[in-house]
């Protein structure tokens, strides 16, 4: 299969022939005088030949991506385009030699403002003419959204339908025609902008893959900033003790790790898990290894739902398990989260807002404000499926930093809008859930789905996502699971130790107890 599908990947090459080849740097180099485009600036067209490691020395630092290995021939397309007159994105496409004829657009991570070349590279690698975008401004802080709504705006949606625009526009004046079919490929902030994609710019793609979707932007941000006021800084009496998180944790298994039919350290399905920290309480005499009652209600509450102050749901509790990934440092430290950016320089105006503040009313105001329909939660997605879209919707269910509560949430929203049963929305729409994923990838489990060149070890089309979606628009072969990749020991060079095919909403793995755990097999997805 994965050699079948990588030979039609490169079957309609454009500029593979020999003449073609020599020619290609060339037509590289002059690309830049054929693109007339208002408001752009700064516009270099540059060939990379293979094993070129890229050097990116004025990036912002906070982007933390210094240089990228180019691993494959490509020409490479950099611009500035102004969005308003306060307001720009820097944009690149990257146009490889060996093109299938495909187009694909990358997506960003939280408040960032940063170029993912590593996704741009990835896509390019397997022939897809690829764009990208800093999302409208530069670096991981929100500072340049204060007091400026445009800033904002290109984060909230324009900056990535305008990079597909311009970026579908360069590759056919590139390579001399249009793509044959466009895709998107994103995780996280990534993930919320494919779904903006799907619920607004509904012709922009055929094929959908969002990660881990931080949709329900608003309350997200409301939930994922009510940690620090919730546990208090460090020494406070409802501050749950670093030391005391690994106990917690002992303490979710012994009480859940059984309900999928086997004790390995996973849940396949933790939102049946109810965890209660009960049995942690010190008993008389007891002052180590143990939580206060104050300390327990904080444990109890991380792991409720988030309510408003009418009492209606703002966000979904964080799934038990997250204590061993991203949560402990991101919300577990007594420290402000990277989103308290949000507040201060999109909702507040206010650089010294202070994060320790956060109160429900606030929720309200975000919420009210939903400044650009930042939300994402539109649950029509009937423009997107009329045109034929496909959506392929994954989320990790040990992720620590977008609780994986919030998909089904999303999914069974999109149900009930359209009236649609999930044997009717897996026509177009397909949630998997990826057990032992933590936030876009890494865990203890078999996470490894080619999701991101970095979580990638197999293009066979069930064991890579992007590779699945191309199959379902193309070949209208949908993904019935998705098959994981665990490495031995957690370690890329010592080779796979097993796999798993994790199973689609509303199904759930569950393990029939005959045969070796690690086959594949011996799971079954079950109502
Ligand atoms: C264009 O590039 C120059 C030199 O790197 C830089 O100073 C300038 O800010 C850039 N202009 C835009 C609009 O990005
Ligand atoms: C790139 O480098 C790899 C490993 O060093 C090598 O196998 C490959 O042939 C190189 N490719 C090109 C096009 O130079
Ligand atoms: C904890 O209890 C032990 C004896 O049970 C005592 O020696 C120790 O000082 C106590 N520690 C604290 C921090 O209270
Ligand atoms: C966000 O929270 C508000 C309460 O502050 C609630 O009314 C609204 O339904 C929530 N939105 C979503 C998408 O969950
Ligand atoms: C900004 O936030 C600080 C700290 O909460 C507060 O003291 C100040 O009044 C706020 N400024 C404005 C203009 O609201
Ligand atoms: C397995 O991983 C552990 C922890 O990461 C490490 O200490 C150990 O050396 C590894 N074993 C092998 C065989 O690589």
């Amino acid at each position: 299969m994965s050699l079948l599908l990588l030979s039609a990947l490169v079957s309609t090459l454009s500029f593979a022939s020999p003449s073609a080849t020599q020619d290609f740097p060339s037509r590289c180099a002059s690309l830049a005088s054929k693109l007339h485009f208002s408001s752009t600036r700064n516009l270099t067209t540059t060939f990379i030949s293979a094993n070129t490691t890229l050097l990116f020395p004025s990036a912002d630092p906070t982007c933390t991506r210094p240089s990228q290995l180019v691993s494959i021939d490509l020409c490479r397309v950099a611009l500035t385009v102004a969005t308003s007159p306060r307001s720009s994105l820097r944009m690149e496409t990257w146009l490889p030699l060996t093109w299938t004829g495909r187009f694909l657009s990358t997506g960003n991570g939280g408040l960032g403002g940063c170029i993912q070349y590593e996704d741009i590279e990835y896509a390019a690698s397997l022939g897809f003419a690829t764009a990208g975008t800093n999302n409208g401004h530069d670096g991981m802080t929100g500072e340049s959204f204060l007091n400026n709504p445009d800033v904002i705006e290109d984060f909230a949606y324009r900056a990535l339908h305008t990079g597909v625009v311009l970026g579908k526009k360069i590759a056919r004046v590139f390579y001399g025609r249009g793509y044959t079919k466009s895709y998107y490929l994103g995780c996280s902030t990534g993930g919320r902008q494919g779904f903006k994609s799907v619920q607004d710019f509904p012709g922009d793609f055929d094929g959908v893959v969002a990660g881990a979707p931080a949709f329900a932007f608003n309350n997200l941000t409301s939930w994922s900033c009510h940690f620090l006021p919730l546990t208090g800084p460090v020494g406070a009496p409802t501050f749950v003790p670093v030391e005391m998180w690994p106990v917690i944790h002992q303490d979710v298994l012994a009480q859940c790790d059984e309900m999928d039919g086997l004790e390995d350290g996973i849940l396949e399905f933790p939102h049946l898990c109810e965890y209660d920290p009960a049995g942690l309480v010190c008993r008389e005499g007891q002052n180590a290894s143990c939580l206060t009652p104050l300390q327990a209600d904080t444990v109890r509450k991380i792991y409720s739902p988030l309510y408003g102050t009418d009492g209606s749901l703002v966000y979904p509790r964080l799934q038990p398990g997250a204590e061993a990934t991203e949560a402990l440092s991101a919300y577990f430290l007594g420290q402000p989260f990277g989103a308290v950016d949000w507040w201060k320089y999109a909702i507040f105006n206010n650089a010294s807002w202070d994060p320790a503040s956060l109160k429900p009313s606030d929720y309200d105001i975000s919420s009210r404000l939903n400044l650009f329909n930042i939300e994402t939660w539109n649950g029509d997605l009937s423009a997107f499926k009329n045109r034929g879209g496909k959506v392929l919707h994954y989320h990790g269910l040990v992720d620590g930093i977008i609780s994986s509560e919030n998909s089904p949430r999303y999914y069974e929203h999109v149900s009930k809008t359209m009236g649609m049963r999930s044997s009717q929305l897996d026509d177009f729409y397909r949630y998997f859930q990826v057990s032992g994923m933590a936030h876009c990838g890494g865990g203890p489990g078999a996470s490894v789905i080619g999701n991101s060149k970095r979580n990638s070890a197999s293009l066979d089309p069930k064991e890579n996502v992007l590779i699945a979606m191309v199959q379902w628009v193309e070949k209208g072969i949908a993904p019935e699971t998705i098959t994981g990749i665990a490495y031995k020991n957690g370690t890329a060079a010592l080779g796979v130790g097993y796999k798993k095919k994790h199973c689609r909403w509303p199904t759930r793995n569950v393990y029939g107890g005959i045969g070796d755990p690690k086959d594949e097999n011996a799971w079954e997805c079950v109502s």
